[in-house]
């Protein structure tokens, strides 16, 4: 099988120019001028952008949490991404307190072997560190190409571990090549409020926002900054939303440290006056949860100043019955909201149009970015020879509206309804093949695969 892309105008991370591409099996072969017509499908994509497909490390596909899963699966959720343009994932693995980290690898892969349509990877979240788990992390590393270790800060008696857990885990992650990524969020600050609130009668989605204050982020963020310097682990901050945190990450690079930073489109985009509309709130409901304008302008900042190297999703969505769960009392209310199909074009709507990112940092934080600090670069985040075909047709003048009724993702309503954008996903083509021709599915559910990562340095 072989696709010529023709007269796109092709953007990476660093570049900008009109070409074309040569496809042949699943990966780029040539890149050039006037290639020959010899190709199995030829695309015109004069006037068109030619993006790497893009990457989002942060997702919750088919996830137990807060008694229930979230709503999209491995197919509907990979899926979704293909269509927004998105051809590889990376979910989160959650071990179960008590548990081995290998059987809680087991149970993601008999959710996800053979379900998906785009690739994906896993993070591994520790939730439980002791002698038995550091014996796995060499495992999961060496064995399984799984060379990410998320950490939980907050969700304590579920997911949070201690310091004591953090540094051990931090100090074996480094031995053997991988990353830590952290929820950073002070858990013990975070209950105490939920508790206060509650004892109060003070019930609504509102104080879900409450609950969470900046300096339960800022706090978090700083310490684990801290905890990383001591061992020297590479470290990656998921979701940042806010101003303290990121005046942390700022801070620690004058002693010449890298932490790696994580934001998600909603707090780029949206803001906490979305709380104060009684239950309908429970759509955002997320923790973080949503900032202030001030911290929006901070994040846009920090991706143009190089210190916000991602734009996630944290893609985690429940359907309004399941959100109705916490109808009477806010901490009830399953966190996450849906946006696996939309970071892209929001992004570039919200992004390039307004002139806020060039479009080159737009292909680094949605795609090349993360495929460096993860460990698949160059196979995937590039459009170089020899790199996966992943690669997408983007038409920066369609216009289009973004509705519940019409969107991909598993849940029955939209974080974004009614918004209307410029610039839409055409075509995506996963390893050298069309998965999505103008909204048509091409390929068949198993065409995903998983995608085995390489140790990191925490340099890109
Ligand atoms: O609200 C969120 N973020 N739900 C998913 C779990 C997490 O903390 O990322
Ligand atoms: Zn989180
Ligand atoms: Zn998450």
């Amino acid at each position: 099988m072989s696709i010529l892309i023709k007269n796109g105008r092709v953007i990476t991370a660093s570049d900008d120019y009109v070409a074309d591409i040569f496809v042949e099996g699943e990966t780029i072969s040539a890149i050039g001028k006037n290639i020959s017509n010899d190709a199995d499908t030829i695309i015109d994509a004069a006037g068109k952008f030619v993006f790497p497909g893009g990457i989002d490390p942060h997702v919750h596909l088919d996830m137990p949490f807060m008694g229930t899963f979230s709503s999209d699966n491995y197919e509907t959720g990979t899926l979704a991404a293909l269509h927004g343009g998105t051809t590889m994932v990376i979910d989160f693995i959650l071990q179960t307190q008590g548990k081995s980290l290998h059987n809680a690898l087991r149970e993601w892969q008999g959710r996800s072997n053979g379900n998906c349509y785009g690739d994906y990877s896993f993070h591994m979240a520790v939730t439980d560190f002791n002698d038995d788990t550091k014996k796995e992390i060499k495992e999961m590393v060496e064995e399984e190409g799984i060379v990410s270790f998320k950490t939980f800060m907050a969700y304590k008696g579920a997911l949070m571990i201690d310091d004591r857990q953090m540094v051990g885990l931090m100090n074996e992650v480094k031995l053997q090549g991988g990353i830590v990524t952290v929820h950073a969020t002070n858990g013990d600050m975070i209950d105490f409020l939920i508790a206060k609130h509650r004892s109060e009668g003070k019930l609504s989605p509102l104080y879900h926002y409450l609950s969470q204050p900046e300096i339960t982020e800022a706090e978090a963020t700083g310490r684990f900054a801290d905890m990383a310097n001591y061992t020297g682990v590479p470290a990656y901050v998921v979701h940042m939303t806010c101003e303290g945190a990121l005046n942390h990450i700022r801070d620690v690079e004058k002693r010449n440290q890298k932490v790696f930073a994580e934001t998600c489109i909603q707090y780029l985009i949206l803001d906490a006056s979305l709380y104060e509309k009684d239950f309908d709130g429970a759509k955002w409901v997320m923790s973080p949860p949503l900032r202030q304008k001030k911290d929006q302008e901070t994040l846009w900042a920090g991706i143009n100043q190089g210190t916000v190297q991602v734009v996630a999703t944290d893609h985690c969505p429940f359907t309004w019955e399941k959100k109705l769960l916490g109808e009477k009392d806010f901490s009830k209310i399953p966190n996450g909201h849906p946006a696996i199909e939309n970071r892209m074009e929001l992004l570039f709507n919200e992004g390039v149009n307004t002139g806020r990112i060039s479009l080159n940092k737009y292909v680094e934080v949605t795609s090349t970015n993360a495929a460096k600090i993860f460990g698949m670069f160059p196979k995937k985040g590039c459009i170089a020879v020899g790199s996966d075909a992943d690669i997408i047709i983007f038409d920066p003048n369609k216009e289009h509206t973004i509705s519940a009724k019409t969107h991909h993702m598993n849940v029955d309503y939209s974080a974004y309804e009614g918004w209307k954008l410029k610039g839409k996903v055409e075509k995506t083509i996963l390893r050298g093949q069309l998965a999505i021709d103008n909204g048509d599915v091409k390929i068949k559910k198993g065409y995903g695969v998983f995608v085995k990562r390489k140790k990191v340095s925490g340099i890109i």
